[in-house]
């Protein structure tokens, strides 16, 4: 159960929050649907993300491997209230993490050829390992049995992929050749 005195999640799901979770308070670009995990005001489970083109960046390096990871994160939602151990579960999870590095790494290479500034690169290379950190708690935790439904690990996943490609991902485009 939720401490009474834990902050509400901004998502609205009913679970056990992720001790890193933090709420996806992004501007989103206008073409994109609204904030993805939060719940319809009916009380409606948690909606898959949908991509859309304002994610582009214009490398399908780079864009094939964002909607892949889309792709796997809106899986856990055809098993909202399996636990994080479920067979089902700890296979899309061990499949996203083994995605997020590669494409992490892929991803600062192709950045180090466009010739990204190293402030910038520096910050975005920080937040890729934030992410890894943050799975590697996430699996601690799942190992050491917290009570985390996959629609609590969705409303994660949706900020590590959703809210990184707003903030990092897309300035790639400001280096991309003309
Ligand atoms: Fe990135």
């Amino acid at each position: 159960m939720r401490p009474a005195t834990a902050p509400r999640p901004e998502f609205g799901y009913a679970g056990a929050p992720l001790p890193f979770h933090k709420p996806f308070a992004v501007t989103m670009p206008a073409s994109v649907s609204p904030e993805p995990a939060r719940r319809q005001p009916d009380g409606a489970a948690a909606r898959p993300m949908q991509w859309d083109a304002a994610y582009d960046i214009g490398l399908s390096a780079i864009d094939d491997q964002h909607r892949k990871l889309v792709e796997l994160a809106n899986r856990l939602l055809e098993h909202p209230e399996a636990g994080v151990r479920d067979e089902a579960v700890v296979d899309i999870l061990t499949r996203l993490g083994k995605a997020l590095a590669i494409h992490f790494r892929g991803e600062e290479l192709i950045m180090r050829e466009l010739g990204m500034p190293a402030r910038r690169l520096d910050a975005h290379v920080r937040d890729h390992d934030r992410i890894l950190d943050q799975y590697a708690e996430l699996n601690i935790g799942a190992a050491a049995g917290a009570p985390y439904r996959a629609a609590d690990v969705f409303a994660q996943v949706i900020d590590w992929v959703g809210r990184h490609m707003l903030e990092h991902d897309l300035g790639i485009k400001d280096y991309l050749p003309a």
